[in-house]
């Protein structure tokens, strides 16, 4: 997630259980000190919002569901704990980050007695939900991986939250049971939105759905305004990708060896990327647009907006020390993923600190057409900054695949949904 000039360091602070220190209920008291140094630092970054997902995080015992895992790893604000691999090493299973979780069960707004559903299990937030809806309420947590729903199982019973249903299903083909949902929350990165999550919400239900858009992830809470559905809210978020009958492979392309990555989400990559042969070896071209943000000011709706306008957006991916050994990047600057190919060139956004503190943001680029690459870039940057202080973040709203009759904005299309970005209407 790497929407912010400067990420806030945050110190965590450890403390080391002592012998005169006692266990409450039975807890560790080293865990005590992590989970409240956890809890501050969730709600210094506004995850925590609300009582009841406070008390539900302080209900349920998060190191009983992921024993493998250091303390300190577990009790991470901001980092899951990775549970499964594919063979590759690429994490496939995790229990989210408590940070993620949070706000997510904000934007459910979760209340006593209803029926959730959360697709992607680990046991922690399956726990977190049966505490949210009490006991007149129900909970089923779906898993297309039976590891992952066994160790879940396992875990929920361990810990007295038997009540929880666990499934083993792959969620964008079947959900159990023919039941209405007053929540579905989807805690895997979607590409698209198949038609049971819509179908099965109940009226006045909530969707909560982390939804790659060329890429680029916000974790949505969806609500049904007649045919088509409205996100009320939208959060920065990273996800394991889903599997099975929903999965969707992102086209990669590599330059310089394999140190450098250009990665398409959509059917969005120019037909011959051939064109950028040999566009490393010619000069830098970079366009500095005087658009300026404050350290650790979010510029997560310009992510979108790039998205949106470049018709070839793309994200570029290097491996550690190649950006700057490459010449991408020069002294003083900071390179974002951000990025766009445009015919025998590509471009992508950079930052460098001004005198006066601010970040200033440029477009630079490579290939025979750098200049024009730079400056479409450039020229995106300036017409997102005019948008600003009020037209920041865009409405987004998601349509049925054969809606014609859609608002202002950028449309995105997936194979069951067309995803509309507007910056002219705005929530
Ligand atoms: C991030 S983990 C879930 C974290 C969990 N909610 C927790 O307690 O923190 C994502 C899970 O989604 C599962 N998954 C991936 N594709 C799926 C699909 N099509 N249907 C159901 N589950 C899926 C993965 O197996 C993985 O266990």
């Amino acid at each position: 997630m790497n929407s912010t000039i400067e990420e806030e360091q945050v110190t965590m602070t450890e403390t080391n259980p002592s012998a005169d220190e006692q266990p409450i209920d039975g807890e560790p008291a080293a865990v005590r000190a992590l989970a409240e140094a956890m809890l501050e630092e969730m709600r210094s970054l506004h995850a925590l919002r609300s009582a009841p997902v406070e008390a539900a995080f302080k209900a349920v015992p998060r190191y009983r569901f992921a024993p493998e895992a250091p303390l300190e790893e577990v009790y991470s604000a901001r980092d899951a704990v990775i549970t499964k691999r594919d063979e590759h090493g690429v994490a496939i299973s995790s229990v989210s980050a408590p940070e993620i979780q949070a706000f997510m069960l904000e934007q459910a707004a979760i209340e006593p007695g209803m029926r959730v559903l959360e697709i992607g299990s680990g046991g922690f937030n399956a726990a977190l939900i049966a505490e949210l809806v009490g006991p007149s309420g129900h909970v089923t947590t779906v898993d297309i991986d039976r590891d992952v729903t066994s160790r879940a199982g396992e875990l929920l019973e361990a810990t007295g939250y038997d009540q929880v249903e666990v499934v083993c299903t792959d969620a964008s083909e079947s959900l159990p049971g023919d039941d209405e949902w007053d929540r579905i929350i989807v805690t895997v990165g979607a590409w698209d939105l198949p038609p049971a999550w819509t179908e099965r919400l109940a009226p006045g239900g909530r969707l909560v759905v982390p939804l790659r858009m060329r890429g680029i992830t916000r974790s949505l809470a969806l609500e049904p305004v007649d045919e088509h559905f409205e996100a009320v809210s939208s959060e920065v978020c990273g996800f394991v990708q889903m599997q099975g009958a929903l999965g969707h492979d992102e086209r990669l392309f590599l330059l310089l060896g394999k140190a450098i990555g250009l990665r398409f989400d959509d059917e969005n990559a120019p037909a011959d990327m051939r064109s950028l042969d040999g566009a490393l070896a010619t000069d830098r071209r970079v366009e500095w647009t005087g658009v300026t943000m404050s350290a650790g000011e979010s510029f997560a709706s310009l992510e979108l907006y790039l998205a949106g306008t470049l018709p070839h957006f793309c994200l570029l991916a290097t491996v550690p020390g190649a950006a700057a050994e490459a010449g991408l990047t020069e002294d003083d600057e900071r390179q974002f993923r951000l990025a766009h190919v445009d015919d025998d060139a590509f471009a992508y956004l950079l930052s460098r600190k001004r005198d006066d503190g601010r970040f200033e943001f440029a477009a630079a680029a490579f290939g025979g057409g750098a200049e024009r690459a730079a400056a479409r870039m450039a020229e995106q940057i300036r017409s997102w900054d005019a948008l600003r202080p009020d037209h920041t973040a865009p409405k987004i709203t998601i349509w049925p695949r054969g809606a014609t009759a859609l608002p202002e904005g950028f449309v995105l299309d997936k194979h069951h949904r067309r995803i509309v970005l507007s910056w002219t209407e705005r929530t």
